[in-house]
């Protein structure tokens, strides 16, 4: 399967982490939201029951002291109505006003606790025993000692019954109210604790949730980040193999000029000279040997000016420089068919005469070290070039129909060479892509994209630009 050499890193995904951020707001919301409520409804809960048993308490002491008032007022009323001194019989009825005044200041105060339609009953009972009462006071001596104990009997006796009847009632209404107040109570502790328990499991699922991402999102980074890491030790490794290369390539450069100058340039412009001298020395003696001399010379001097030629090819193809980049990829794919057998196509596409000239250059020597390698590696019988352009990118693909080779999960060629490295360190110096797709026994398929604009031209080459590579 062809997989491709280079991937372009992904952006980390923010929305992914708006929305984490947004779950673990939530969370801390629901928590600070859960701890006002339940110190809230704490607060209410104390404050309920302390009103409760406030009123109960209350209203308790109220009845309780009513009913203490109503007994002693039937005490004071029988000894008044028995009492023959005149002087003790004025301190009762003193004391029977004083008692009416409390037992109604009594009245009132309950009335204000628990209503005046509880105690409507109560009232009138109360008003009719003390009306009773009050019937008496001013009655003489005599009318006292004939008819008090008919009237205690007949009248006092069961109104005091029916007020005490009343307050027994409104004892057991208390009782019943504090009953009611607890049950509501614990109703609605209850409805407070299911909302808190709910906001709680609420609480716990979205952390289950917002944990769970967290951790997925986080392994995610880890392992991008590992392999960015691995990324960047391989090109780390593959810069440091570079610049090595780039030294023992430029010295073997060197070395090959200073050889093909010596060897070839320097033993032809001997022979060269030799020549010339026998040439002359044949002129002098009119010897007819003078042309084939002439004839050697001249092969001489063509053999120097093609090597010259080749040279200079290599260190710079003037073609790029005086006609463009297509006629010097024409003429380099002449070359390298004539050199090597294998068929080769060009399909160019009117490229553009004013590329930058780090582009063309960039171009030029990376369908070089292609062909390099088609040559040297593929076994391949044929090789198709393209090149496309639009107003933004520069497209140039090297096809070939080899062995084809490895491409590891970086994609790049598993193999030590140095040539693919570099191509894509020119191309990637421009702002380009570089994408290699093959697998064993399917062919090679390079392709080179640049981007055209601002920043193609005012890139610099890499070092060594010049340099033809392996
Ligand atoms: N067109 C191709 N067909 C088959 N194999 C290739 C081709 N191009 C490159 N390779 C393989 O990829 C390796 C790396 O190539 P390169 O980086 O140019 O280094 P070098 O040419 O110095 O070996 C080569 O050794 C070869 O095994
Ligand atoms: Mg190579």
């Amino acid at each position: 399967m062809k997989r491709p050499f280079y991937s372009r890193p992904k952006r980390p995904n923010m929305s992914k982490l708006a929305v984490l951020k947004l779950g673990f707001g939530a969370m801390v919301a629901l928590l600070v939201f859960s701890a006002v409520e339940g110190y809230r409804i704490q607060e209410q809960s104390s404050r309920d029951t302390a009103a409760i048993y406030q009123r109960f308490v209350e209203t308790g002491e109220q009845l309780s002291h009513m009913r203490r008032l109503l007994f002693s007022a039937s005490l004071i009323i029988r000894d008044y109505l028995f009492s023959k001194e005149a002087v003790r019989s004025a301190a009762l009825r003193s004391e029977l006003r004083d008692m009416a005044a409390q037992t109604r200041q009594s009245l009132q105060t309950l009335e204000h606790s628990i209503g005046h339609r509880q105690t409507g009953e109560l009232r009138e009972k109360i008003n009719g025993f003390l009306g009773t009462v009050e019937l008496t006071l001013p009655w003489p001596d005599k009318q006292r000692a004939a008819a008090g104990f008919a009237f205690i009997q007949s009248e006092i006796a069961p109104r005091r019954g029916a007020v005490s009847g009343v307050l027994g009632e409104l004892m057991r209404v208390n009782q019943q109210f504090l009953e009611t107040s607890r049950q509501q109570f614990a109703a609605s502790w209850r409805a407070a604790a299911t909302r808190l328990s709910i906001m709680l499991v609420l609480c716990i699922i979205i952390g289950v949730v917002v944990a769970h991402a967290s951790v997925g999102h986080v392994s995610r980074l880890e392992a991008q980040s590992i392999r960015r890491f691995e990324e960047v030790m391989q090109a780390k490794e593959e810069l440091a193999r570079l610049s090595a290369r780039l030294l023992q390539v430029q010295e073997d450069e060197r070395r090959r000029l200073s050889r093909e100058l010596h060897d070839e340039i320097g033993q032809t412009l001997t022979a060269l000279r030799i020549e010339i001298s026998h040439a002359r020395d044949a002129w002098l003696a009119g010897s007819p040997s003078l042309s084939t001399r002439l004839n050697e010379a001249h092969f001489l001097a063509e053999r120097t000016v093609n090597t010259v030629r080749d040279i200079s090819l290599l260190l710079r193809p003037s073609l790029l420089d005086d006609l463009g980049l297509e006629p010097a990829l024409q003429q380099q794919l002449e070359d390298f068919s004539r050199r090597s057998g294998i068929r080769c196509t060009f399909e160019p596409a009117r490229l553009d005469d004013t590329l930058p000239d780090a582009v063309k250059t960039c171009v030029y020597r990376a369908v070089q070290e292609a062909l390099n390698n088609c040559e040297k590696h593929s076994g391949a019988s044929w090789v198709r070039i393209r090149a496309f352009e639009d107003e933004r990118s520069l497209t140039v693909e090297i096809e070939d129909n080899g062995v084809g080779l490895e491409v590891n999960r970086h994609g790049a060629a598993s193999g030590p060479g140095l040539g693919l490295i570099g191509m894509r360190e020119r191309v990637a110096a421009l702002g380009g892509r570089l994408t290699l797709a093959s697998a064993p026994g399917e062919g090679t398929k390079l392709s080179l994209t640049i981007p055209l604009g601002d920043q193609a031209g005012s890139r610099t080459a890499p070092v060594g630009a010049e340099t033809a590579e392996n």
